[in-house]
């Protein structure tokens, strides 16, 4: 979950092109950064704290390099300090070493080299890399092939760049760490994700796990472990350098929130025939699953849940599972396609349920925002939601194209009935959130219940998991207590934390049994005195026990949870404004988990 940089053949820029590299990446983990030029000598700066306390370091120093690489953390091992802060180096000063992922055998690494006589400086388990690679060196390798034999020597996942001083190259390796190259015409870069170096190039090269890299000012070259040239293919990326900027908006999560409908839109292009009331997800359309478990974290584990009931409203059997409570017992699969939901693609605990589900024989399918992910890679399968990149840490736009991602899973891969009007309230989606965003109450409620104690959310059917999504969201990113329930739950424990003091969202929606049993809850809550605040299409009567509403247009169901939840982000969104919290970076969270 960390966040990697690095540079050559931008001469003097390197520094500048490192650090803002840093500032676009610091969404992966930011509580420490630094960076290491490569010159006569290995120049290394770095600091805990955010990337400015990093810039503030840099001031009053004189530091340069043709090949320079720079790290952003999150930490796994050792507290955030500026010993424990990326880059690492070895005894001589002349190797530094950044890394993202977890070194399994650091201990006995460590061990060895103790003993040998290095000493360490840090808690982590990436500095064995740099000792590793001096311990090569000082047996005669070169410089690549002492930083191949470290990489030899290490389990576990990685992502790794090495810089050595009196050489202008950078050399990096992957393991289940995901790392890119940046492909310009006489420069070249290489990161943990292509927003890093997007405002430089859009050529890119992604590299696959066993594979190694060599970057210097006359070229780039990827190989095998054995050391032989593997071709790759340079792949253009179609989004702007703007698309990662605030484009005005206060913060990243607030500007992705209004981005839904485009996001949208973009998930629906080219696979939706209303006319003929097909959907067109190319060759997934003929798995035609007879069941599906599907496998996610956090907000993609409540699109997963969405995913479930659409399916089984189709009538296919399918679950939701926990990918961390999935990978480590293991459910009988039988012949289920079983689908990874991962925004990512490299979420930890999801790849490594999906590697179980493998092992066992089950078909695969990653449906993630990621091209050349992990989970994209190493599925049978991949259907994009193509949300552009988020990079507010808490998912939003992401979440609501998953949502789409998954109607179309549904449609193309069953026959159920009533296909035209779902397709239809598919293609209503961005208008629907266009006038939600253009006329929402949620500021205004939002500044109403911003000192409560805590937050409640209910909705039955496909709304329960958008009242998970919602109690998320706030938790996220306002630090505060709040829960989401299956409306019908309430009763049976959770209503003894209901007070005046702690408004229960109740999503409604449509005017059938689900909306009346839901309102039954309303009264339970309301009898308590709690403040009631109802999404509703208005198609109900909640609207007779609620203390505020917030509106969303009459729609399909399948398309109401997509259109509750934008009412729900931006409440989420406007509390923790007027809190004052750090929205788009909220405290001990990074965007990518890469570690179980
Ligand atoms: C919450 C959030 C996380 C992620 C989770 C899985 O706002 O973003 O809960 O949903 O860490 O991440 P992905 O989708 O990348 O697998």
């Amino acid at each position: 979950m960390c966040g990697i940089i690095g540079c050559v053949g931008r001469e003097d820029e390197t520094l500048d092109v490192l650090v803002h590299g840093l500032s676009k990446l610091e969404y992966r983990g930011y509580d420490s950064a630094g960076v290491a030029l490569s010159g006569d000598r290995v120049d290394v700066c770095k600091k805990s704290g955010k990337i400015e306390d990093l810039r503030g370091a840099l001031e009053p120093r004189s530091i340069g390099g043709a090949a320079g690489i720079g790290h952003t953390r999150w930490s796994t091992h050792g507290p955030p300090t500026d010993a424990n802060a990326h880059p690492h180096l070895d005894c001589t000063g002349d190797v530094a070493v950044v890394h993202n992922g977890i070194i399994e055998n650091y201990q006995s690494l460590r061990d060895e080299l103790a003993t040998a006589g290095h000493t360490f400086k840090s808690d982590t388990d990436t500095e064995v890399v740099p000792h590793l690679v001096e311990d090569a060196l000082a047996d005669g390798a070169d410089n690549e092939g002492a930083v191949r034999e470290a990489i030899s020597r290490l389990d576990g996942s990685y992502a790794v760049a090495v810089v050595v001083s009196g050489d202008d190259t950078i050399y990096a390796a992957r393991n289940d760490s995901p790392l890119v190259l940046g492909i310009d015409d006489d420069s070249y870069y290489l990161a943990s994700d292509v927003p890093a170096f997007r405002d430089f190039t859009d050529r890119v090269v992604y590299l696959a796990d066993g594979e190694f890299a060599t970057l210097s000012a006359d070229g780039w070259r990827v190989s095998d472990v054995d050391g032989a040239t593997v071709d790759k293919d340079v792949d253009t990326v179609d989004w702007d350098p703007e698309e990662t900027g605030k484009s005005g908006y206060d913060h990243f999560m607030l500007k992705e929130i209004n981005e839904q409908p485009r996001a949208i839109r973009q998930c629906l292009r080219g696979r939706v025939d209303e006319m003929a009331a097909e959907v067109d997800i190319g060759d997934l359309g003929d798995l035609s699953p007879t069941g599906v478990q599907f496998v996610a974290c956090g907000t993609s584990y409540h699109a997963a849940l969405y995913g479930a009931q659409l399916l089984r409203d189709a009538g296919i059997p399918a679950h939701a599972f926990l990918a961390s409570e999935y990978a480590t017992a293991v459910p009988p699969i039988g012949d289920a396609l079983v689908v990874g939901v991962t925004q990512s693609g490299e979420t930890a605990d999801t790849l490594s349920a999906l590697r179980e589900a493998r092992k066992r024989g089950a078909r695969t399918l990653a449906v993630t925002n990621t091209v050349g992910s992990t989970a994209a890679r190493e599925c049978d399968h991949a259907l994009y939601i193509r949300a552009g990149p988020e990079i507010g840490v808490a998912a939003s736009k992401t979440f609501a194209s998953q949502l789409a991602a998954l109607n179309l899973f549904s449609l193309g891969t069953t026959r159920a009935d009533g296909r035209r009007d779902s397709i239809g309230a598919l293609r209503d989606l961005p208008s629907n959130i266009q006038a939600i965003l253009d006329d929402s109450r949620a500021e205004a409620v939002a500044e109403e219940y911003v000192d409560s104690d805590a937050y409640f959310f209910i909705g039955r059917g496909l709304q329960y998991p958008v009242a998970l999504e919602g109690a998320l969201k706030m938790k996220e990113i306002t630090y505060k207590h709040a829960e989401g329930f299956a409306a019908g739950e309430l009763k049976h424990g959770p209503l003894a934390l209901v007070t005046g003091e702690t408004p229960v969202f109740a999503v409604v929606t449509g005017d059938g049994e689900m909306a009346r049993k839901t309102i039954g809850n309303v009264k339970e809550v309301e009898a308590r005195d709690a403040p009631v605040v109802a999404v509703t299409d208005g198609q109900s009567d909640v609207e007779r026990y609620a203390d505020e509403v917030l509106r969303v247009p009459e729609t399909h169901p399948q398309a109401a949870a997509v259109l509750a939840n934008v009412q729900l982000q931006l409440v989420s969104y406007y509390v923790a404004d007027e809190l004052g919290r750090s929205i788009d970076k909220p405290r001990n969270l990074a965007k990518s988990v890469t570690v179980e």
